[in-house]
């Protein structure tokens, strides 16, 4: 079959390879390459048992697999061929020099430009798909310029606002698709033929075009926001459990107001996730860089806060359970750093397990999807820790049981059945507000939720 156009996505991650599965699937006319510097990777995606858990995913990979969609670590190759890549490498924060723990790491990128430079034998389009600080592009192009025959790349930003665990209906049905240019002929071209394969599937409407630049600051800001709501709310937990007010009915109350919106007030004891603080250091890096030190000051509070929300949910535990946990059993449930993926990255629960730890505790692990994760954050952690898939045996014979991924199947347990097997008093430290307190509380455990009056027989 001849393919209207090659299609090469450089990083297949959570990013990469759910974007490009999604293009393959609404585009048969398109071939879409995805590589990788890492073969185990490529494999697994080359495998029955992909090397992301994403609901829908594995259908939508199935049927496109082979046909249009190929996986492969034929990176040079995938570039020669390509008339248009998309650059979806991981762009963590610098843990050396000038900036470490809060500048993008750009080292991967730049050796991404400078081999899709080297390889390339025609002129080609550029898609930056990673999140980037503000004017990466601008680099990209300038590396990208150094070309000594007629050989033209026309760079744009297209960043994924796809969020894991619903990556499949946020690809099929995304709330907008921005793509990010500059106004040269050659440029519009290239974004033209962009909003061609959105126009597939996503609506004319929905798809925007933006200056690069505002592209690029947009997916920070959007994260950057979206963190926000989640901290101003978690903010508040603390408050409500000092007073006689509830977290649920405040935020129900303030979300019925249109201007606000009911989304992203789910109280927790912490947000996690690869993209929230990286992109916000990496703004706040921005700022500083800029000089302006209050805008600096203002997006450093909303990760303070959830880290303080973090160390506040250790210490209730700790205070309730008479302040000693050691040598007390601690069944987490969940460590995903959200339901519905078995992603790990800077989930709260990574730090949890760590403070818990350090007070002696002895821990049990359950998630349906993430103790493989698990065991590598905590590999080489010096205290009692083992992982149990079935959450009864888990929680069987410990003093207490701390929520920390909201999976829907922990809604529905036999809390009854539970509360016997495990040792007495029994404690439940909701994490995520997401079991039914009173009941929990008419069984016989001590209950603690987030942002609400803890129940307890004591
Ligand atoms: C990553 C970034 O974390 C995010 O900021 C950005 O918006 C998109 O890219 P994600 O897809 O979740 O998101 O990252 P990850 O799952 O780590 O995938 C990146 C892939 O790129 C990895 O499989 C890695 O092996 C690959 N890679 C990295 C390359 O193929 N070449 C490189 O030079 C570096
Ligand atoms: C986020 C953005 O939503 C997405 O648009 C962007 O492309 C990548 O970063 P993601 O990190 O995958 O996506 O998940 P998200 O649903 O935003 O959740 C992030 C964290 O916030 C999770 O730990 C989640 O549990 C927490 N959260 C979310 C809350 O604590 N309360 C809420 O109301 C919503």
């Amino acid at each position: 079959m001849t393919f209207k156009k090659n299609i090469l996505c450089i990083g297949a991650g959570y990013v990469g390879g759910p974007t490009m599965a999604m293009i393959a699937h609404k585009c048969p006319h398109y071939k879409v390459t995805v590589v990788d510097i890492n073969p185990t990777r490529i494999a697994g995606w080359n495998s029955g048992d992909l090397p992301i858990y994403e609901p829908g995913l594995d259908k939508i990979v199935k049927s496109t697999r082979g046909k249009n969609l190929f996986f492969s670590t034929e990176i040079e190759r995938g570039i020669k061929e390509a008339e248009i890549i998309f650059v979806s490498v991981n762009t963590p924060v610098k843990t050396f020099g000038a900036g470490a723990g809060m500048a993008a790491d750009l080292q991967y990128w730049e050796k991404t430009a400078r081999q899709i430079l080297k390889c390339s034998e025609s002129s080609k389009i550029i898609v930056e798909k990673s999140t980037f600080p503000v004017r990466t592009a601008f680099a990209m192009e300038r590396i990208l310029s150094l070309t000594e025959n007629d050989i033209h790349f026309d760079v744009l930003s297209n960043p994924e606002f796809l969020a894991e665990g619903t990556a499949i209906k946020n690809l099929e049905y995304p709330d907008r698709v921005l793509i990010g240019s500059r106004e040269t002929p050659s440029c519009v071209k290239a974004r033209d033929e962009l909003i061609e394969i959105y126009s597939n599937w996503v609506p004319k409407d929905r798809i925007i075009t933006s200056n690069i630049w505002s592209s690029e600051l947009s997916k920070l800001v959007a994260n950057a926001f979206l963190a926000q709501r989640i901290s101003s709310i978690n903010s508040f937990t603390a408050f409500c459990e000092k007073s006689e007010a509830d977290i649920t009915e405040v935020a129900r109350a303030i979300g019925m107001d249109s201007r606000l919106g009911n989304k992203f007030l789910n109280p927790s004891f912490g947000w996690g996730g690869s993209c929230f603080k990286k992109d916000i250091l990496n703004l706040v890096y921005l700022c500083r860089h800029y000089g302006l030190d209050e805008v600096a000051n203002y997006w450093e509070a909303v990760v303070s806060i959830n880290e303080y929300q973090k160390e506040r949910f250790v210490l209730n535990i700790l205070s309730a359970m008479f302040n000693t946990l050691a040598g007390k059993k601690i069944c987490l449930f969940g460590f995903a750093f959200k339901a519905n993926t078995g992603d790990t990255r800077e989930s709260p629960a990574i730090f949890i397990a760590k403070k818990l730890i350090e007070e002696r505790a002895e821990l049990v692990i359950t998630d349906p999807r993430a103790l493989n994760n698990a065991r590598i954050d905590l590999n080489g952690i010096d205290g009692k820790i083992s992982y149990i898939e079935d959450p009864y045996k888990a929680s069987d014979g410990c003093d207490a049981i701390a929520v920390v991924t909201e999976w829907e199947i922990y809604k529905s347990l036999d809390f009854e059945k539970i509360y016997q097997s495990m040792f007495k008093p029994a404690f439940i430290f909701d994490g995520r507000n997401i079991l039914n307190h009173k009941r929990l509380f008419d069984i016989g455990f001590n209950v603690f939720p987030i942002g609400k009056p803890s129940l307890t027989h004591f």
